[in-house]
């Protein structure tokens, strides 16, 4: 017996070094994360988001503006739109209409097959030549090819959009502005209310729990380049596929995971974007002119949209972005003169 209880002593001090030891090399990850070809990672990810999570129970400030850190304009910020040749006419001609032509140079379409009509629109049309299907690989493979456009741009902001988003480029801007670009940004709305558990691949064989916040994709994010550079390793070339396929989760929840688990950098809640996952209805009139994305779609069963007097009726614009575009830019000439809102 007592030979027994002095083995367990020996051992549980052999674990508590070992533990001391892993404690160590995690520190030291934690400022020089690796890149994923090297050697598996500690845990240093997962114990990070563990504290992490903590902080993040706090509930989000309240939206009050910043001030101006730097002064930028449409032409520092680059503006992904993902859709699918599916959604051509019946998403994207809205867009095209709306917001996208007021904002032409810093818009780009990223979808998955050609289209002269498209084309005859605007010039930043990508093919991006990913697969059509609404698949986790087909969406990574999308995402994979607009952060490459955007490193190789060389703007300031990455901002991804979907193709039933209404960005207000004007307030974006405002947002972006009240941050540096050359720092760590990554900017969104979860839509979730707790981090996004997922098992992480680290081997054939071995596998690790990891839990992130994200922000979702249908509600837009941005990424300063200063960041967007340090992800590199993990998102540029065909990185960005692996990655996602490392966790299995699709491609914002991807992004989500290369920002927090791996680099450690923590995401900045914004109210201002907006999803079809969330009840529109609650954005009240007043404010509209205040958020930078809006969005339309079905939740629980129901259509959402966001809900306004405006210059069309619900039948003529069920998206309400035209009636959005018009409260936004009363100039636009196939906006109605002289409505009372
Ligand atoms: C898609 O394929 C076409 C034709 O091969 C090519 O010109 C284009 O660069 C490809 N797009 C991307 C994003 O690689």
């Amino acid at each position: 017996m007592a030979s027994c209880g002095r083995g367990l002593l020996l051992a549980l001090l052999g674990s508590m070094l070992l533990g001391a030891l892993v404690v160590l090399v995690v520190e030291h990850r934690r400022r020089s994360p690796s890149p994923p070809q090297a050697a598996p990672q500690t845990f240093s990810a997962y114990i990070s988001t563990l504290r992490r999570v903590r902080r993040d129970v706090e509930p989000a400030a309240p939206e009050s503006p910043r001030p101006v850190l730097e002064e930028i304009g449409p032409q520092d910020v680059f503006i992904a739109v993902k859709t699918t040749s599916k959604f051509h006419r019946s998403r994207l001609d809205l867009l095209m209409e709306t917001w996208v032509s007021r904002s032409n140079e810093q818009t780009f379409i990223f979808t998955d097959g050609d289209d002269e009509e498209l084309k005859k629109q605007t010039a930043n049309v990508i093919n991006t030549n990913c697969s059509s299907a609404h698949s986790r690989q087909a969406l990574s493979c999308k995402m994979a090819v607009e952060y490459d456009k955007f490193i190789e741009s060389g703007r300031k902001w990455f901002c991804h959009v979907d193709d039933d988003n209404y960005v207000n480029v004007k307030t974006l801007t405002k947002l972006l502005s009240a941050y540096p670009h050359t720092q760590d940004v990554y900017i969104g709305k979860p839509s979730l209310d707790r981090p996004i558990q997922a098992t992480e691949r680290i081997s054939e064989s071995k596998t690790r729990p990891v839990n992130f916040w994200f922000a979702t994709g249908g509600a837009g994010f941005c990424i300063s380049r200063g960041l967007a550079l340090k992800m590199s390793p993990w998102a540029s070339g065909g990185h960005f596929m692996s990655t996602a396929e490392k966790i299995r989760l699709p491609d914002d929840c991807t992004i989500g995971y290369i920002i927090e688990s791996v680099l450690g950098v923590k995401l900045i809640r914004s109210n201002l974007f907006h999803s079809h996952l969330e009840n529109l209805h609650q954005v009240p009139q007043s404010e509209i002119h205040k958020q930078v994305t809006l969005s339309y779609g079905m939740f629980e069963n129901k259509r959402n949209a966001i809900n306004m007097k405006g210059a069309f009726s619900i039948e003529d614009d069920p998206s309400r972005f035209r009636s959005i575009h018009c409260l936004l830019h009363p100039d636009t000439p196939w906006c109605p003169t002289n409505i009372v809102y």
